[in-house]
């Protein structure tokens, strides 16, 4: 187990944040990074054409190392919306086929797969939310020979639940699915590599777990679906980008590997640097680590909630990092303001107390959250 990392952040000493499913704080290395990376463009003589590249291409490998895969594979996105309509543009359907997608999945994997299937006269198949919380078992039970795409998180974001994408992998490419991950509520919490899921598109923004600023995040793109079609056609995206005197030499060409699916201004000089920093700090750290840390966390959390009348999935059907928490009777919608009130920080989502703690949180933190639960959840 990692010990606490507090020392890294600035929360106070009062503030009991368990919310970073919501939004992670930024480290103050990772400030200070920002403010550097900012303060360049102050003096654009030295934001020379070369750094257009560097940058983008540092946080690529950097994004490599956290998701699986190579460099190449990575595009530059500004948000999990944005990846998944690259995907869905991308991924073949046809009439009759179906989307699985899960119960109460994110809008933002939601609403670009509606789309699609209403163009090609496919249809969603929506895994209902299972009994037992085995979203595995639920979604293996469903992936049937019309199943042309699977768009899929590895955490339900509203129960915690936790999907075995590597056995959904290979069911998947059994029936000849594509599938297509959402990874903004795991990646950086929840081991995950692309060489054992073998996704076709994995995507999540780095505001969350991967502990960056908001605005910025990373695509896996499969070897087989990079000579695809990129949501816009931008300049830096084409094989002769590097050469900023003959840009008006318009080529066909795109750039190596993922790069064609990059947004346009992908260089963000203000930005990348800190996602980067993160990132770099997660890997030092170990997600393996991070994962158990934040688990053990959280199984306390759970049994003293169990006490004050509140339950979870258990785990191994909840990710570790992620512990929903719900009870009979309904959760007043004024729960979070009242809790923000004491200063203790959490999310409802759908019928759930979302607490979802990190390595900066301390026992007491969640100790705090249950005796206000006992107090104010009546
Ligand atoms: C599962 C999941 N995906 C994606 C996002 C963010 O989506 P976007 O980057 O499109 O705003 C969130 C934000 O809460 C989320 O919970």
């Amino acid at each position: 187990m990692l010990p606490c990392q507090r020392h890294l952040f600035d929360i106070p000493y009062d503030v009991a944040y368990l919310n970073c499913a919501y939004m992670s704080p930024l480290m103050k290395p990772v400030i200070e990074a920002g403010n550097t990376a900012l303060a360049r463009k102050a003096h654009p003589w030295e934001l020379t054409p070369e750094k257009f590249f560097t940058g983008s291409d540092e946080f690529r490998a950097t994004a490599a190392q956290v998701v699986g895969g190579t460099a190449e594979d990575i595009a530059i996105i500004p948000s999990a919306s944005y990846g998944i309509a690259t995907a869905a543009r991308n991924l073949p359907i046809g009439k009759g086929q179906r989307i699985l997608v899960l119960e109460e999945q994110f809008p933002s994997n939601y609403y670009a797969w509606q789309r699609r299937a209403e163009e090609t006269g496919a249809a969603l198949k929506v895994v209902a939310w299972p009994e037992g919380h085995d979203w595995t078992a639920a979604v293996l039970n469903a992936l049937t020979d019309e199943v042309a795409i699977a768009a899929l998180p590895h955490v339900h974001w509203t129960s915690g639940g936790k999907l075995d994408l590597v056995r959904i992998g290979e069911a998947c490419r059994r029936i000849g699915a594509a599938l297509a991950l959402d990874l903004t509520q795991s990646l950086g919490a929840l081991p995950f590599n692309v060489r054992e899921v073998q996704p076709d598109f994995a995507i999540a923004a780095n505001y969350k777990w991967l502990l960056g600023p908001y605005s910025v995040g990373l695509m896996y793109v499969a070897p087989k679906w990079q000579g695809g079609r990129p949501l816009e056609e931008n300049w830096i995206q084409r094989a002769n980008a590097r050469d900023f005197s003959s840009l008006i030499l318009y080529t066909e060409g795109y750039d190596a590997g993922a790069r064609r699916f990059d947004m346009g201004e992908r260089s963000n000089f203000a930005l990348l640097p800190p996602a980067v920093r993160a990132m770099k700090q997660l890997l030092e750290w170990d997600v393996a680590r991070i994962s158990e840390t934040v688990g053990g966390l959280n199984r306390q959390l759970a049994a003293g909630a169990e006490e004050v009348g509140f339950s979870a999935p258990a785990e191994p059907w909840r990710a570790p990092h992620y512990l929903a928490l719900r009870r009979r009777e309904a959760i007043p919608r004024e729960l979070p303001e009242m809790l923000a009130r004491e200063k203790v920080f959490v999310s409802v989502r759908g019928s759930s107390i979302r607490v979802t703690p990190h390595v900066y949180n301390t026992i007491e933190d969640g100790e705090r959250l249950i005796a206000c639960l006992r107090r104010i959840a009546v």
